[in-house]
């Protein structure tokens, strides 16, 4: 088992603000990156931006700009927005870096030593938008135009162009999907993935001569290079690449996890480990297809003028609501829809009803009635009390199979069962009645019990909601130290007599602007 873990977002097209789409990627990368560093891995996180190519060469000019001037500027809105969302990333990429710039070249350098690459000539069609190139019977007619199945709209090309010999790594390929069968998932993106590949690979135009704005392709600049191959190569160029003997390298490469969003899988499933293999490099180990969000049952698109602001969503629900709301609410690898409604009930229901009141009752009453310090329960536990705890113990081992599989409302599940059984057992155990009776041994029991089990809920719930469950953490009196997930045992109990400080409610209740809180 590697102690290391690589997981990486697509970089993200810097033609455009970051939408929903965005974050979502990057947030279900953020959990998981978190959950890895908390279980006791050494992690690297990457996102970044994609940052040549047509389509943003076009965007540049309909703003007036230099390309690079409009990259470094549209490049921040992601960087913004991995700050307002919390992510954890440990490094930002962009594909106009030097460090890129050298890892590209030298990819390019491996794989025309390895007789991979060869020149021709281009003739056929391309769509800007998809950055792809389209065969003829991929395409349909409308009103005169080729339009690919992602709706992008083609146009012919014809000009010299390097091609990389995709044709001859079909079987490979084939082999490889066979002998890896979690290579690509969920599983019916893994079926697709392999139909394509059986129905025949084309060569692929691996470079362009009718606009400048790319990498240049070494010894021959009239050419730069396919943006997609440009794009592709930052995930190795993060880990160090071209010096394949550093540190970071052996420690990273091959990536534990791609996530991608349903749209681009045959570039990373497919193009990617076949470059790798031309170029004598080891494929990444896992590449999840997670799919797409709509607005109230539209497409999203800015036409439409639907696209959802991340950072309006978390100014008017919370941003550990957004972020709960996002991987709870839709089966991961599902197209989700977001819905006001969905996101008010999630946030009122789930956090504030179930988990939040979980703990803020006992905290509550254990100021009021223990001194405002943790109670000690008696010696020998009732075995209500034990199963309880029991729950809470089994389920680092469920939510960790659960995140390996990238199932985050599965783990949310699991953890929200336990939230439930934690609020019944208040409910039956009803504290306040035993101190009404003054059975306060009994009461302390149930109270340090309910506590004991709110710190093990709120180290685990950390991933998802990195801040809400420190603060809970805090009220706990749970020092820093004491937060990673070797901290969920016995041993690591809280301690009767620790002085707590005064609660306050971690998940308010949903208002509507404009109404009295
Ligand atoms: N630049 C390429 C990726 C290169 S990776 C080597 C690209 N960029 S993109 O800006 O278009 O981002 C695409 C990604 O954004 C999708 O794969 C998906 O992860 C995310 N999403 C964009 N719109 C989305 C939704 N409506 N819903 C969910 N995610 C979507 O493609």
């Amino acid at each position: 088992m590697r102690d290391t873990y690589y997981i990486t977002t697509p970089i993200y097209y810097v033609n455009d603000a970051p939408h929903i789409g965005h974050a979502y990627t990057t947030l279900a990368c953020d959990v998981i990156a978190r959950f890895m560093r908390l279980d006791g891995k050494r992690v690297k996180f990457l996102t970044g931006t994609d940052e040549h190519g047509q389509k943003v060469e076009k965007s540049a000019q309909a703003a007036g700009l230099e390309p690079k001037a409009f990259t470094d500027k549209v490049s921040q809105n992601f960087r913004d927005l991995a700050k307002a969302m919390n992510f954890s990333n440990d490094d930002f990429i962009r594909t106009t870096e030097q460090r890129h710039l050298k890892s590209c070249q030298a990819l390019w350098r491996r794989l025309i030593a390895n007789d991979q690459i060869y020149l021709g000539k281009y003739a056929g069609w391309y769509a800007v938008r998809d950055e792809a190139f389209y065969g003829e019977d991929e395409l349909r007619d409308e009103g005169g135009k080729k339009i690919a199945p992602s709706g992008a709209e083609c146009e012919w090309v014809e000009e010299p162009s390097y091609f990389f010999r995709l044709s001859a790594w079909q079987k490979p390929l084939l082999e490889f999907y066979e002998k890896n069968p979690d290579f690509v998932a969920p599983t019916s993106r893994r079926n697709e993935v392999i139909s394509f590949v059986k129905s025949g690979l084309a060569d692929l135009s691996v470079s362009r001569t009718t606009f400048s704005w790319g990498i240049p392709v070494p010894d021959d600049p009239k050419h730069i290079m396919y943006v997609w191959l440009d794009a592709l190569t930052n995930y190795i160029t993060a880990a160090g690449f071209p010096d394949v003997e550093s540190a970071d390298y052996k420690s990273f490469w091959p990536a534990n996890l791609h996530m991608v969003g349903k749209d681009i899988l045959r570039f990373h499933a497919i193009y990617w480990p076949a470059f790798l293999m031309g170029a004598k490099l080891a494929p990444p180990q896992r590449v999840f297809a997670h799919g797409w969000w709509t607005n109230e049952g539209q497409k999203i698109s800015k036409s439409l003028g639907n696209v959802i602001d991340p950072h309006e969503l978390v100014k008017q629900f919370g941003l550990d609501q957004v972020r709960y709301f996002l991987l709870r609410e839709v089966p991961f690898g599902n197209d989700g829809d977001f819905s006001r409604q969905a996101m008010i009930n999630r946030m009122n229901n789930d956090l504030a009803d179930k988990f939040g009141n979980l703990a803020q009752r006992i905290l509550k009453m254990i100021q009021k009635n223990c001194d405002a310090k943790l109670p000690a329960p008696t010696e020998k536990l009732a075995a209500e009390d034990v199963a309880l705890l029991d729950a809470a113990g089994q389920l680092l081992d469920i939510v960790r199979t659960e995140i390996n599989q990238q199932s985050f409302n599965k783990a949310l599940d699991a953890i929200w069962l336990v939230i439930a059984d934690g609020n019944k057992y208040v409910d039956a155990q009803a504290p306040w009645t035993l101190r009404k009776n003054g059975d306060l041994e009994r009461m302390n029991t149930v109270l340090y019990v309910v506590a004991e089990l709110v710190r093990r809920l709120a180290i685990l719930c950390q991933p998802f909601m990195p801040e809400s469950c420190g603060r809970m953490l805090d009220q706990l009196a749970v020092p820093p130290s004491e937060r990673t997930f070797s901290a969920l045992t016995k041993a690591h109990a809280l301690k009767p007599g620790t002085a707590l400080p005064d609660p306050a409610g971690i998940f308010p209740k949903f208002v509507e602007a404009g109404s009295a809180a």
